[in-house]
């Protein structure tokens, strides 16, 4: 019976492996996949869109590769004094091995790497000649973002949505209104801490249009994690008609449903907090909704920006994302909210 169990076992074994492996070289594909997946796409410092951005990846390539070899490289030269037989590992135990391998080659790395590294961080820190220039406050949790006047063109105000254009450098002038945040959007370039009462700066060059997505990555509260903003990488024309539309005030509703839903937001005492650029509500205390409409998203990079999700958020914020500054607004009736989510989104 022993014998008969044994022999089932070591059948099973013998059948088993081949699919255990198979096994295994699919979850090594899929793991594989997962994480080149990881490598492209709007939010990965491995998916440079600019000068920046390539140098700090090249950067990370290099100490990584530089790091893994050098790990390989003790590892062996560690097992190889172990396990090897005394006579043949003689020649690593000297005077000679320390100074190589404990001094000189340290010493020779690390004294490539240090001003490397220093250039890079100066290359991707200074504020360029002929720069766009914007700041951008940290808040709990979103991004108050203010263009710059230049010549004619006047300064404005947005929120959660940073549009650069393409080739031309931008410096972005970051500090936080309550908490420490930090600026990061791993395609342009590196983080920035986001510190209250200090100016910190960052500029980078987008090289290629598309939409990339920023990020928080300091801890700054309960919703850290839904701290992100979009950035858009427009060609220079399209950025300036961008620029041109976001200067001009609110546009006035064309529908009486739209009206309607201006009145809402006026009497619900929405401007109490938001500016709406060419009518009465001009708190700056949360964000700029002047062209609220135009943007991608909601709630600082959350959901997709339609009359639905800008509904479920007015009314459910505290729900959707918990501690933000913002009450639910659950008291509205169904008719009020559609009436007054379609009027926010058609500030384009
Ligand atoms: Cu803001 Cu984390």
């Amino acid at each position: 019976m022993q014998d008969h169990v044994g022999r089932m076992d070591l059948e099973a074994t013998r059948h088993g492996l081949p699919w255990r492996r198979t096994a295994t070289t699919r979850a090594a594909a899929l793991a594989c996949a997962v994480s080149l997946a990881g490598c492209s796409g709007v939010q990965s410092a491995l998916d440079p869109a600019g000068g920046d951005a390539l140098r700090i990846y090249w950067l990370t390539v290099i100490m990584t590769v530089g790091g893994a070899l050098i790990f390989l490289l003790v590892t062996g030269l560690l097992l190889y004094a172990i396990f090897a037989p005394p006579e043949r590992r003689a020649w690593l135990s000297g005077r000679r091995t320390i100074v190589v391998g404990g001094l000189a080659f340290p010493i020779v790395v690390l004294s490539g790497l240090l001003p490397y590294g220093l250039i890079v961080m100066r290359d991707t820190d200074v504020p360029m000649p002929g720069a766009l220039q914007v700041e951008v406050v940290g808040e709990q949790y979103w991004w108050r973002v203010k263009y710059a006047a230049e010549g004619a063109k006047p300064e404005f105000s947005t929120a959660n949505e940073l549009v650069i254009p393409v080739g031309q450098p931008v410096t972005v002038t970051v500090t936080a209104a309550d908490v420490i945040h930090s600026f990061w959007i791993p395609n342009l370039g590196g983080k920035v801490d986001m510190i209250p009462g200090r100016i910190n700066r960052l500029s980078f060059t987008a090289e290629r249009p598309g939409i990339y997505r920023g990020v928080c990555a300091e801890f700054c509260g309960d919703q850290h994690a839904r701290m992100a903003f979009d950035v858009v990488a427009l060609e220079p024309a399209a950025f300036e008609g961008w620029r041109a539309a976001q200067a001009k005030p609110a546009r006035s509703p064309d529908l009486p449903f739209l009206a309607r839903g201006r009145e809402l937001f006026r009497a619900g005492g929405c401007g109490s907090c938001h500016a709406v650029r060419g009518t009465d509500t001009d708190s700056a205390f949360g964000p700029d909704l002047t062209h609220v409409g135009s943007r991608r998203t909601i709630g600082a990079g959350q959901f997709p920006n339609n009359v639905g999700t800008l509904a479920g958020w007015i009314a459910n914020t505290q729900h959707i994302k918990p501690g933000v500054r913002m009450p639910s607004y659950g008291s509205f009736t169904g008719e009020d909210l559609r009436a007054l989510a379609a009027y926010l989104e058609s500030l384009k």
